[in-house]
């Protein structure tokens, strides 16, 4: 269908000019290419260009007169059954059956299902998930792993070359705390049981005592506001500093100047904390192709420093080596976005102490993504309460001639509902619980769906609908707004929910199953209504779908198309009987049915959901 709608919109773009030149009307950079976009009505027929209107302002022409010159142009085309021209000069297209039910049945023997390779020679770093070490990965980073992870399949199954990077926090400020708190308060029991939980517990005991010596009241919040904080991000301490932020300044120098036991103590708090994240990865299926951690970059951050300083784009400011962008005035692009219009505060890539930050280690990233992994595009995937430092970073990657384009994969933050789950230690909540949580009602559920299923087959389908529900949560809505989340919404079989597809897949499946014979590659599809015409349109739009995440990192979007393609066939299957059909029509209604279940389970892989033959 895409190619289709570049030749409609190139032939479309050749008779305007044609047209244009003809009649003396220039127009300045004329499109190769007008745009051709899906209908909105099924009265406007299938597609709609509506370019003429814009033209014709420019080249001070009637806009019908321009639509009349595209409908010249198209007149004849193998695809079309009908143009028109509609209100003031838009230009309606529509399809042939015949020319649908050929593409329709092609799909059959096209295992890509019509996916281009768009991606070849391209190389994308997609940088997601990122916790952070000795902390156990919160909400934030799970939409970070759930959203990279779908972006990451989207885009190598369009050829992309993409090179996955677990950017995680195993440097900062932090490992000195935890280096004096381990020593002091470490449970050897509790960590060996759960290496993360406790680390997260001696890092909250750290604050506990920081703010004791501090002659405050121990505030428990705080433990909710460290642990979602970047690793680096610079201490702000007033006044004079308590004993034992002394002390872990004093262990972090030796850390950094590396000193043997305090080096061994964050190499096993690492290597601890990677066990525990890969755990989860393994069970949401998450590979990464590096895990270049902050601490990959240490050695670098010297010459970093240099190198902006020697181009004149940081300079000193009190010590510290800053950015500056008011100078050269730089705006903030009006995006939507919490942040204003306004201009960026200064960049510190080197504190006054001689500390190396954040804003550092992610210059020096950049550098390695763009010069060794050759990288075409760049996506960094957080939450939304990163989107200052990004804008000043991809400001300085400005100033340094990047030209490549470098993109913020921006989200907003889950909540939970009240009593969703309970918390534990530091008001965190463990992904890993939630999972849990997830299997435990969707095993339930199971059960009283399908009273047949086996213990073993039971558990299965609660392994996959529970993962696949907490992932199509995350991954249905927008990613920009924020979402809230409840195990009735995520869970359920009503909806726009992964259940729902989950369970239209296995009832697709065994309707094929039923007919008692493979759906044949060589059937003639015939469109008999506008239903069936429909279900024939969407399995065909699949590409678009997903060309569309992969250029806009929108996930939601394959999932409201793969919403629609389950609903579609279920109208389709309310009304046009598939098995009891006479012979023609039921080698063809099979493949429509077939169809559907091809497409529903390769664009849920593409999210990182899975599918069950029977549930
Ligand atoms: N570790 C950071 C956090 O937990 C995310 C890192 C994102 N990537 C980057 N290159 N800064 O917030």
């Amino acid at each position: 269908m895409l190619d289709l709608l570049s030749d409609l919109g190139r032939r479309a773009a050749a008779a305007l000019a044609t047209h244009l030149a003809a009649t003396g009307g220039a127009v300045d950079g004329l499109p190769a290419e007008l745009p051709v976009v899906r209908a909105g009505k099924p009265e406007f027929g299938d597609f709609q260009i509506s370019a003429c209107l814009q033209i014709a302002k420019q080249a001070k022409r009637p806009p019908r007169e321009l639509a009349e010159a595209v409908v010249r142009g198209l007149t004849g085309h193998e695809a079309l059954a009908k143009i028109e021209i509609a209100g003031p000069g838009f230009v309606n297209l529509h399809l042939t059956d015949g020319w649908l039910a050929n593409r329709v049945a092609a799909r059959m023997s096209d295992p890509r299902l019509g996916l281009r390779p768009v991606g070849r020679d391209q190389r994308v770093v997609i940088d997601y998930s990122a916790p952070n070490v000795a902390k156990p990965m919160h909400i934030g980073h799970i939409r970070s792993t759930i959203v990279g992870a779908a972006l990451h399949r989207t885009l190598k199954a369009l050829a992309y070359d993409v090179i996955a990077d677990n950017h995680i926090g195993d440097w900062g400020t932090q490992f000195g705390k935890l280096i004096v708190a381990y020593r002091r308060w470490n449970d050897q029991a509790a960590y060996a049981a759960d290496p993360v939980t406790e680390l997260l517990r001696l890092y909250v005991a750290f604050s506990v005592e920081e703010k004791r010596e501090r002659g405050e009241v121990a505030a428990t919040a705080t433990a909710t506001a460290t642990a979602t904080e970047p690793a680096t991000d610079e201490e702000e301490v007033q006044g004079p500093a308590p004993p034992i932020l002394e002390e872990a300044r004093r262990e972090l120098v030796k850390l950094q100047a590396g000193d043997a036991e305090n080096h061994a103590l964050w190499q096993k708090f690492i290597a601890d904390s990677r066990h525990a994240f890969q755990e989860i990865y393994d069970r949401l299926g998450v590979t990464f192709d590096y895990w270049l951690g902050e601490s990959t970059y240490n050695g670098l951050l010297p010459t970093v420093v240099q190198e902006l300083r020697r181009r004149g784009i940081a300079r000193d400011s009190r010590g510290a080596q800053v950015i500056f962008f008011d100078e050269q005035g730089e705006v903030l692009a009006a995006e939507r976005a919490p942040i204003e219009n306004a201009k960026l505060p200064p960049f510190i890539v080197q504190k006054s102490d001689g500390g190396f930050n954040y804003a550092s280690t992610d210059v020096a990233t950049l550098a390695i993504r763009l010069g060794l992994f050759g990288a075409s595009r760049i996506l960094i995937v957080t939450d939304e309460r990163q989107q200052l430092h990004f804008r000043q970073l991809f400001a300085v990657a400005r100033r340094m001639g990047v030209t490549v384009p470098v993109e913020h994969i921006w989200f907003g933050l889950m909540r939970m509902a009240e009593g969703t789950i309970k918390t534990r230690e530091g008001n965190v909540i463990h992904l890993a619980d939630l999972l849990d949580e997830a299997e435990r009602r969707a095993t339930v559920a199971a059960g009283e769906h399908n009273p047949e299923l086996g213990d073993e087959e039971r558990r299965d389908v609660g392994r996959v609908v529970g993962i696949g529900a907490v992932k199509y949560n995350d991954l249905s809505k927008d990613r920009q707004t924020l979402v809230t989340f409840t195990f009735d919404k995520a869970l359920s079989l009503q909806g726009n929910t992964a259940p729902y597809l989950q369970y239209a897949y296995a009832r697709i499946r065994s309707i094929v199953r039923k007919s008692g014979e493979a759906p044949s590659p060589s059937a003639t599809v015939i469109l008999g209504d506008t239903v069936e015409r429909d279900l024939a349109r969407r399995i065909l739009a699949y590409p678009e779908a997903v060309e569309t995440v992969a250029r806009t990192c929108r996930p939601h979007v394959l999932c409201d198309y793969l919403y629609e393609l389950a609903t579609a066939f279920s109208t389709f299957y309310a009304d046009h009987p598939v098995l009891k059909a006479e012979p023609t029509l039921r080698a063809s209604r099979l493949v429509l049915t077939e169809l559907t279940a091809r497409v529903l389970r390769d664009g849920l892989s593409l999210l990182g959901i899975d599918v069950l033959e029977r549930m």
